[in-house]
């Protein structure tokens, strides 16, 4: 009750980066594996968990793997700047970046696979909005980014569209 009272979208960023622990269990409660058959904290239609989490950092560019859970590097550089027109893009500490893989969503119909890939995004994007109101963090879920732009600067297949970006990061003081 209390994080559901608390969720928000915030916009000020500090410039502290996450704790490896922090990132570990944002992740988790993102879209991590909760049972032993595989599935997820989120939900996804047919099971297909077609959204990838990839986490934009200063540090560079990594795949959020949920089994094992780990995070694999991709690319050395920062593209936190890509991933929005807004100015506080730069500062929050992450900006996960989801990625739905077309590849993993057989053969439904396209304006399914967009209706499905939104609506799991949607989920995943809530829990992130729940754990950082649980943790004192501040996030905002993005629409406004050149997805083209940066699909290329990700270097993305065809196949994977991003959906949605979300910001995360220290609140500013
Ligand atoms: C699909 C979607 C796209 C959004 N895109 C942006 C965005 O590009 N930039 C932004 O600052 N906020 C964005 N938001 C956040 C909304 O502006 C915000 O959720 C809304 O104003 C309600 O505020 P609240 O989340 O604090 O309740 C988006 C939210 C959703 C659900």
């Amino acid at each position: 009750m209390q994080a559901l009272k608390e969720r928000q979208s915030t916009r000020a960023f500090g410039p502290e980066q996450l704790s490896p622990q922090v990132l570990s269990n944002l992740l988790w409660a993102a879209f991590g594996v909760n049972r032993a058959d595989g599935r997820r904290t989120a939900p996804s239609a047919m099971n297909r968990q077609e959204v990838d989490i990839y986490a934009a950092t200063a540090g560079g560019l990594y795949l959020f793997v949920p089994k094992p859970h780990s995070l694999q590097a991709i690319l050395p550089d920062d593209l936190r700047a890509a991933t929005g027109t807004q100015d506080f893009v730069r500062t929050a500490a992450l900006t996960l970046v989801y990625v739905a893989d077309y590849a993993k969503m057989g053969n439904s119909a396209p304006e399914d696979k967009l209706l499905y890939s939104g609506a799991g995004t949607g989920f995943i994007a809530q829990n992130v909005y729940l754990f950082c109101a649980s943790e004192g963090l501040s996030t905002v879920v993005r629409a406004s980014v050149d997805r083209a732009a940066l699909a290329k600067a990700m270097r993305l297949r065809p196949d994977q569209h991003i959906v949605l970006v979300q910001s995360v990061g220290y609140r500013a003081r």
